[in-house]
């Protein structure tokens, strides 16, 4: 039997350093909320696999409202946590029986231009036997380690890597790694999955253009990065 592919696509954040009422996922890029623009990509390039959205439950009733305005088929809805890791684990109990070879992508709905060639490469990843799989991206501005107070020394940024997601995973893995308590280093997937022992995800590259939507200004960058991939992916 084929594996599976599940996406779960958090997006039960409240966005506060964004500073709108309405949280940046349900913000407006091309003329609908970002979270559609995330949602139709995994559609479009991961055809066979199956999306879980994770809100918070206090815009359940907004969520359903905007996709009946856009004529937007929602996928399954999820409610979210107080954290990023319970939004996840939320959807990982969601999601079932699974078999040994099924494979989860958990991704930021703030991250609205998922990549065609990162999902293949994580994809590929993880059918080659690789436990985990995730997109990074150089660091090109120059960086200090705060030594404490107003203290500060450079580190070589050759040693860093960004990382994004989506982020890929053998299913049953990533349900045991989150059995574990959280602590406030989870901020992502692969972090949990190291805590668990299963650490050297293989990097892929990741995309500039897919940037998780943080500050207001984010929206207009990324609707114009939009208008220069539509059509290449
Ligand atoms: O806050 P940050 O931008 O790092 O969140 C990353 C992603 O995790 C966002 O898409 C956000 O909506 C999601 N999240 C969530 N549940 C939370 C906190 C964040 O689904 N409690």
């Amino acid at each position: 039997m084929c594996a599976k592919i599940y996406c779960i696509v958090v997006a039960a954040g409240s966005g506060k350093r964004f500073g709108s009422p309405l949280p940046k996922q349900f913000c407006q890029l091309g003329g609908r909320p970002v979270l559609m623009t995330a949602i139709d990509r995994l559609r479009r390039f991961l055809p066979e696999s199956e999306i879980l959205l994770v809100l918070n439950r206090d815009y359940f009733g907004d969520w359903a409202r905007m996709c009946g305005e856009h004529g937007f088929l929602s996928p399954e809805v999820i409610a979210g946590g107080d954290t990023r890791w319970q939004s996840v684990k939320n959807a990982l109990c969601a999601i079932g029986e699974c078999s040994e070879e099924d494979i989860v992508m958990v991704h930021d709905g703030a991250r609205p231009l998922v990549m065609q060639s990162t999902l293949e490469e994580l994809v590929g990843a993880i059918r080659c036997g690789s436990h985990g799989a995730i997109p990074v991206v150089d660091v090109t501005d120059s960086l200090r380690m705060l030594d404490g107070g107003c203290r500060s020394h450079a580190v070589d940024r050759a040693c860093y890597r960004a990382v994004q997601t989506p982020q890929a995973f053998r299913l049953s893995l990533l349900r045991s790694a989150y059995e574990l308590p959280y602590t406030t280093d989870m901020t992502d997937d692969a972090s949990v999955m190291d805590a668990a022992g299963y650490s050297n995800p293989v990097l892929v590259a990741g995309h500039e253009a897919t940037l998780k939507i943080t500050r207001p200004q984010d929206l207009d960058w990324v609707e114009l990065i939009m208008s220069s991939i539509d059509g290449q992916a």
